[in-house]
């Protein structure tokens, strides 16, 4: 029920989307292939910015464990990986990706190392490093959104090709079944979710997160880029990101209860919104605030732009913070077994 509920939702989000993005007339409006390409000579490729990496992350939240910011040569600040097992360098999954999947990846740090177009930081050199930024975003997981992102930007990042299709797939085949054991990635971000707290999330405010025009648009052309809610588009999970609140589909937990309890399908789909991975121990993802950041430097009329309050901020960090810790202390009140493995990795 929930899924059809969804399903619905999504559709007439994503007609409301299309609805009010085609309603500019400029033929530069929409970029991004989600924003209806436009097929005009595009003239903002350069936009790139010099400004890169931008250290975003912001709002901390990195889990009490400090160890953060270990980010050397800029991107996303992400913590060293464990010492040993999963996620470690001398996994053999881990090598795999670096010796393998890295390589094929080229294509993509071209805009994923840099920001362009408001793409986000996750693929900075070495291949270490890029590894340490999609556990920690949550894309090293089984049906990962690196396979079903496919063509992007406006058609400028290409599907994958079949031989990177397959060496990805591979890689995490080779991932699930080096994380089973302690707990597969998927059932630790599933344990998870099962820490979030309700009343927490409730006092992040969402309703006060608005998009905000950039001083070089028109509000008149793309309606949901002045003070809107994320809910404008995103109110039936569209685009792996699920917020209802504040809008007539929201029931008062739709967006939680999508986000950290789904089931089937939609299970894990938003979740690496809040939590990522490091091996096989949840982290905070910090994906609204790299969000931020990455929108910062899109040029007009892509993704709306937004700034996140500080309160939203400070609602969003302690969230994930009391869920981590909840993992941490096997407080969970979960439905599975949620918590940390008893015994084994227990962390530093
Ligand atoms: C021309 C620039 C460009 C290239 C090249 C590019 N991307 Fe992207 N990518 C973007 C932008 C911009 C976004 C954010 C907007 C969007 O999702 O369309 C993005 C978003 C993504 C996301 C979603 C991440 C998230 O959490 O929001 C994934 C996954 C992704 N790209 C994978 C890839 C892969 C894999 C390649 C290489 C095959 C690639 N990209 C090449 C620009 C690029
Ligand atoms: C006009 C419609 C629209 C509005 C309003 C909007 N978004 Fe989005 N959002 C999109 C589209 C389309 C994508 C996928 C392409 C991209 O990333 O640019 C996306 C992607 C995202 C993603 C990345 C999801 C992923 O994993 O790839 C995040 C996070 C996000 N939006 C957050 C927000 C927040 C926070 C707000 C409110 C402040 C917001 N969005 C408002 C249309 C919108």
């Amino acid at each position: 029920m929930h899924r059809s509920h969804a399903l619905l939702l999504a559709t007439i989000a994503a007609g409301a989307l299309i609805g009010a993005c085609s309603a500019g007339t400029d033929s530069t409006s929409l970029i991004g292939s989600k924003y209806v390409p436009t097929g005009n000579g595009d003239t903002t490729t350069g936009s790139s910015s010099g400004g890169s990496s931008s250290g975003s992350s912001s709002g901390g939240s990195s889990s009490g464990s400090s160890s953060s910011g270990s980010s050397s040569g800029g991107g996303l600040p992400t913590q060293a990986p464990p010492d040993a097992g999963p996620g470690s360098t001398t996994s053999q999954a881990h090598q795999y990706f670096d010796s393998t999947v890295y390589p094929l990846l080229n294509v993509c740090q071209a805009c994923h190392s840099t920001g362009t177009d408001g793409a986000p930081e996750m693929m900075d050199s070495p291949a270490d490093k890029t590894y340490s930024e999609l556990d920690a975003l949550g894309l090293i997981v089984t049906n990962s959104q690196i396979l079903s992102q496919g063509s992007h930007d406006t058609g400028k990042a290409p599907a994958l090709t079949s031989a990177q299709q397959s060496a990805i797939t591979q890689w995490l085949a080779l991932e699930a079944q080096e994380r089973v054991g302690t707990a597969a990635p998927v059932n630790v971000m599933d344990a998870i979710g099962a820490c979030a707290s309700k009343s927490d999330w409730d006092a992040i405010g969402w309703t006060n997160l608005r998009t905000q025009k950039r001083t070089d648009e028109n509000a008149n052309k793309c309606t949901a880029c002045d003070n809107s809610l994320c809910a404008s588009c995103h109110s039936g999970g569209d685009q792996g990101f699920f917020m209802a609140e504040g809008s007539a589909f929201d029931d008062g937990d739709t967006s939680f209860v999508q986000t950290f309890q789904a089931q089937g399908p939609d299970m894990l789909t938003y979740i690496n919104k809040f939590f990522g991975l490091n091996g096989t121990s949840p982290v905070a993802s910090n994906a609204i605030a790299n969000k931020a950041a990455a929108v910062a430097l899109g040029p007009a009329y892509s993704h709306p732009m937004f700034v996140i309050p500080p309160s939203v901020q400070t609602g969003i960090t302690t969230f994930v913070n009391d869920a981590l810790t909840a993992y941490t202390n096997h407080t969970c009140t979960a439905p599975t077994d949620g918590g940390a493995p008893p015994s084994d990795d227990a962390g530093p």
